[in-house]
């Protein structure tokens, strides 16, 4: 290598290295599979997101996972579970937007919904399931009849915006953890276990 070509190749290496790079939302873990799996999700404070993931663990890790926020593309998917966190008794602004904006590749493609929610710390019936599932998700996507889970949530004051804190620190309503990691990852299975 002449002088000439060394320094070029320097210098074109430097630039590279302050070039910015795309930003790619973090994958969790996908395992090769022939199906094409995604889990769509909205939160506020990261419950829904566990529950997500632990659903694509009980699918052996097969499903890609998204926050609503990253807008992703799931036109490239096959099969799609959507889900998110409740507060006021419906799932996020963001959720439902994306559906509303969504709708045409979603609506073929949708094989799950679930729902996390605390249902003031009590078991989950099936007027919660319906509230929740029925006359909120399976409405907004417009698919009816396919598997559903609502599940109970977490409340941990420090994730929260302030002014919603107060509000809840308000009612004298304390922190809980009542998500369930096997409950989620059988939900996963039951719903890989529809699609053949
Ligand atoms: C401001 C606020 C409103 C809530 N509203 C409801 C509600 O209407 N129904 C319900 O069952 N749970 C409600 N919850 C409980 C949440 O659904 C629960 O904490 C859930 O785990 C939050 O999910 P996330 O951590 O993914 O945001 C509310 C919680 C907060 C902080």
């Amino acid at each position: 290598m002449n002088k000439r070509t060394f320094f070029k190749s320097g210098l074109l290496g430097m630039i590279a290295l302050f070039l910015p790079k795309k930003a790619h939302p973090l994958e969790y873990y996908p395992m090769p599979s022939d199906k094409k799996w995604a889990i769509l999700y909205g939160t506020w404070c990261g419950s829904a997101r566990d529950a997500a993931i632990w659903i694509s663990e009980g699918m052996d890790g097969i499903a890609n996972v998204f926050d609503v926020r990253e807008n992703p593309d799931l036109s490239v998917y096959d099969h799609i579970i959507v889900g998110g966190a409740v507060r006021g008794g419906k799932t996020s602004q963001e959720l439902q937007d994306y559906i509303a904006k969504n709708k045409e590749i979603l609506k073929t493609r949708i094989r799950g919904y679930f729902a996390v929610c605390g249902n003031m710390m009590k078991p989950v019936g099936p007027e919660t399931t319906k509230t929740l599932i029925d006359d909120h998700l399976a409405t907004i996507c417009s698919v009816t009849n396919i598997p559903s889970k609502v599940f109970l949530g977490r409340i941990t004051y420090g994730l929260m915006e302030p002014e919603v804190r107060k509000q809840m620190e308000g009612f004298k309503m304390p922190e809980y953890d009542n998500l369930k990691r096997p409950e989620c990852m059988a939900f996963g299975k039951e719903v890989l276990g529809t699609v053949i």
